[in-house]
């Protein structure tokens, strides 16, 4: 049977639930579990199994899975960890169609071959297997509650999916109290088969959900999780917490979970690349899905700043900057707009300033113009606790206004700040869930986020293309340096692939005799560059095999005899191939481009300005591959020096064109032949538009 053989909708709406290590003891697992069953509403048929039989919270009790008559969906499994693959050849024989893990003691401890036996016997079967080392699930629409939490769960329309079971648990509480209600919380553990592609496939079909959080630790199957990402973030929000941002942190997740935490920058990429927000604490994760879930969206980009204090308007009008949240600027308009409800020493512009003297009624008044207004999309509300402002009104005001909002379809967030009272207000209005903060870049932290989850269903490049690209000719070179237990490609080999890809790369060619030299320098053309080709010099200058700026006949005849002395007094033994003859790349702009396999998420593509600027300034870009051309100039127009290759100070833009068609070539090497692990071409030196590149010197690592 093959491994997708259930609709993983049974995962989250079973019709029927078993818990295999159901407890008659209330302090243990298997117990909890069966009382948030029981008392979350299941509506299934519920079957504890446990050898002593009886029943537990009006349940009968089988002894075992085989006793039961009629089918089962689902089996949480909740005993020691030596028993469980027995349980689970049982479950699967019984015809099971899912199973979670609760158990620990698998991968995450080093017990990787039990884990693999299990998922042996559940793929032989056609069962899914969630976990092992979960906490369980929560699925709103079947109101079931297979976790152990303490706490019951708020239904709503949050997605949680977690890699860390405690931090889920605990989250669950964290939701309650800021009345977050959850679509589902799932907890992955150690993801032995069911990951999170897996559930997103679910999330994105499911009408309850309308943001998803993801906590991630390491990822395994990079490739599935991003094709699932950009699916997902076509419909829904996804915000992620991902942890290992640090080293320490990385080494922490990776002991944690089993497996590999991967390279942080390029987890970031590719969350971009997909369309994911990503939040670096849990209380700005909260805050954003809280926001995504029950605002309106934004029609166009026009937003408004309405203030009684100067100061929180200069501060969120940069914090619209950081957000990329456009402030609308038709003055006239504006003025039109605000003039009847602004006083005369306050302001129009925006940030609309109603001073400090604003009164309740000022702020009613100015917060309804904009969901009346056709011009104005989105809405930020200020406030700054004063004498005049009665405290009393505060609450109401808000309400009353963030109803005004939602009824107009219109995005509204407050930042209010001040003493007890304002504080009070919060802690009550978040509670009704008004989007209410204590600080101007949190409330436009939200905002910022739904615009750019919005943009980035629109701003999404479309279908990836391959470039063709003559994969047998570079299988044959791998072929020769696998032969000659080679872990890398020589110099003249990283060439021919990169002929084979059809990246452009200087004229060259070896030579065996001076005649010889002489010949390939008069076809190929001066200023030319001679180099010693043999296995045993790895560092060719060093050993006097290289010379530069040839510029004539005689000139090749004195360097071919200069560099094979030089080479023969360096190393007398070394086995010398011949003369590399060539052409001498002319200056322009150098660019690093590099390919790699990566362990988390499979081909990645890097780029970046070389020299100084990769190694002091880091200023790089990654992607995942295969992406288009589109995608590509996107990568390059995130690079800080991109203005280089545009060109400034009346230089010619340059062939980026060219760049972008040697970028797709490169990550169609890594992704065509799994072979070859790493490329980096550096520099490749880009020309001016039209004029083409020429990638100077490739390095390739290969494994068999
Ligand atoms: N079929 C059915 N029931 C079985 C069984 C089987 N094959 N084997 C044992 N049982 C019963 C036991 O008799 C016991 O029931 P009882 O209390 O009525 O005697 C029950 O299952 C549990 O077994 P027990 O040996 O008492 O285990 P436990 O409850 O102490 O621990 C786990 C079991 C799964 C909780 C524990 O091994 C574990 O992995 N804990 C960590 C869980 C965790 O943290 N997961 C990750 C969360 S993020």
């Amino acid at each position: 049977m093959t491994k997708n053989s259930s609709n993983i909708r049974t995962l989250f709406e079973p019709k029927s639930f078993a818990v295999i290590g159901a407890s008659h003891d209330t302090d243990k697992i298997g117990y909890k579990i069966m009382n948030n069953i029981v008392s979350g509403g299941y509506a299934g048929k519920v079957y504890p199994i446990n050898p002593q039989g009886g029943e537990i919270l009006g349940n009968r009790v089988y002894k075992n899975i085989e006793d039961i008559e009629g089918d089962v969906d689902v089996a949480s499994v909740v005993i020691p960890a030596k028993f469980v693959l027995d349980a689970v050849t049982r479950c699967a024989k019984k015809g099971v169609k899912f199973m979670q893990i609760i158990t620990s003691g698998f991968s995450e401890t080093g017990n990787t071959e039990e884990e693999k036996k299990i998922v042996a016997v559940a793929r032989e079967h056609g069962m899914r297997v969630l976990g092992p080392n979960i906490f369980g699930l929560y699925s709103a629409p079947a109101s079931l509650n297979s976790t152990f939490s303490a706490g019951t769960v708020l239904p709503g329309h949050v997605a949680i999916l977690t890699q860390s079971g405690a931090l889920g648990i605990a989250l669950i509480g964290k939701t309650a109290v800021e009345n977050i209600g959850l679509s589902t919380i799932v907890s992955i553990g150690n993801k032995c088969d069911i990951d999170e592609a897996d559930l997103l496939e679910y999330l994105i079909k499911n009408d309850d959900t309308r943001v998803i959080l993801m906590y991630i630790e390491g990822v395994k199957n990079g490739e599935r999780l991003i094709s699932a990402l950009m699916r997902t973030t076509d419909t829904k929000p996804v915000v992620v917490i991902k942890s290992g941002r640090s080293k320490r942190g990385a080494m922490a997740a990776a002991s944690h979970t089993g497996s590999l935490a991967g390279s942080d920058n390029i987890f970031d990429a590719i969350m971009k690349q997909c369309g994911v927000i990503r939040a670096d604490s849990i209380d700005e994760a909260f805050n954003w899905c809280k926001f995504l879930a029950f605002s309106p969206k934004p029609k166009g980009n026009k937003s408004v700043i309405i203030t009684n204090g100067g100061g929180v308007g200069v501060m969120a009008t940069d914090a619209c900057e950081r957000y990329a949240i456009d402030l609308y600027d038709d003055q006239a308009e504006l003025k039109r707009a605000f003039e009847s409800v602004v006083p005369s020493f306050g302001s129009t512009k925006n940030p609309v300033d109603l001073t400090g003297g604003a009164k309740a009624q000022d702020y009613d008044l100015a917060l309804s113009v904009p969901t009346a207004n056709p011009g104005i999309d989105a809405t930020i509300a200020l406030y700054c606790e004063t004498a005049t402002f009665e405290s009393a009104d505060l609450v109401p005001m808000i309400k009353a206004t963030h109803k005004k909002h939602l009824d107009a379809g219109k995005p509204v967030c407050y930042a209010i700040v001040g003493g007890t009272a304002v504080e009070d207000a919060i802690i009550r209005l978040r509670h009704d869930n008004v989007p209410v903060y204590g600080d101007v870049y949190q409330a436009v932290s939200c905002l910022g986020m739904l615009y750019r989850s919005e943009r980035s269903k629109t701003e999404k490049t479309g279908p990836a293309e391959d470039a063709d690209i003559d994969i047998a000719a570079i299988n044959r070179i791998v072929d020769g340096a696998l032969a000659d237990k080679r872990s890398f490609l020589l110099a003249n080999e990283g060439s021919a692939v990169m002929r084979a890809a059809g990246v452009s790369i200087p004229q060259t060619k070896v030579a065996h005799s001076i005649e010889q030299a002489v010949q390939i320098a008069e076809e190929i053309g001066y200023p030319l560059v001679m180099k010693i080709v043999s296995k045993d010099i790895l560092h060719k200058s060093d050993a006097g095999g290289v010379a530069l700026d040839i510029d004539n006949k005689e000139e090749v005849m004195d360097a071919y005899e200069a560099i094979i002395k030089n080479c023969q007094a360096y190393k007398a033994d070394a086995h010398i191939d011949g003369i590399e003859v060539c052409e001498m790349v002319q200056k322009g702009t150098e660019i690093i481009v590099g390919a790699r396999r990566d362990a988390s998420f499979g081909p990645i593509v890097m780029c970046g300005f070389g020299g100084i600027y990769v190694e002091v300034m880091k200023d790089v870009a990654f992607r995942g591959y295969p992406f288009n051309k589109a995608e590509a100039m996107k990568m390059l127009k995130e690079l800080r020096s991109f203005p280089l290759l545009l060109g400034v100070r009346g230089e010619p833009r340059k062939d980026i064109e060219g760049l972008i068609d040697a970028l797709i070539k490169v990550g169609t090497i890594i992704r065509k032949c799994p072979r070859i692990t790493d490329i980096e071409i550096n520099p490749v030196v880009v020309y001016e538009q039209k004029r083409g590149h020429k990638a100077v010197d490739s390095r390739i690592l290969i494994t068999g």
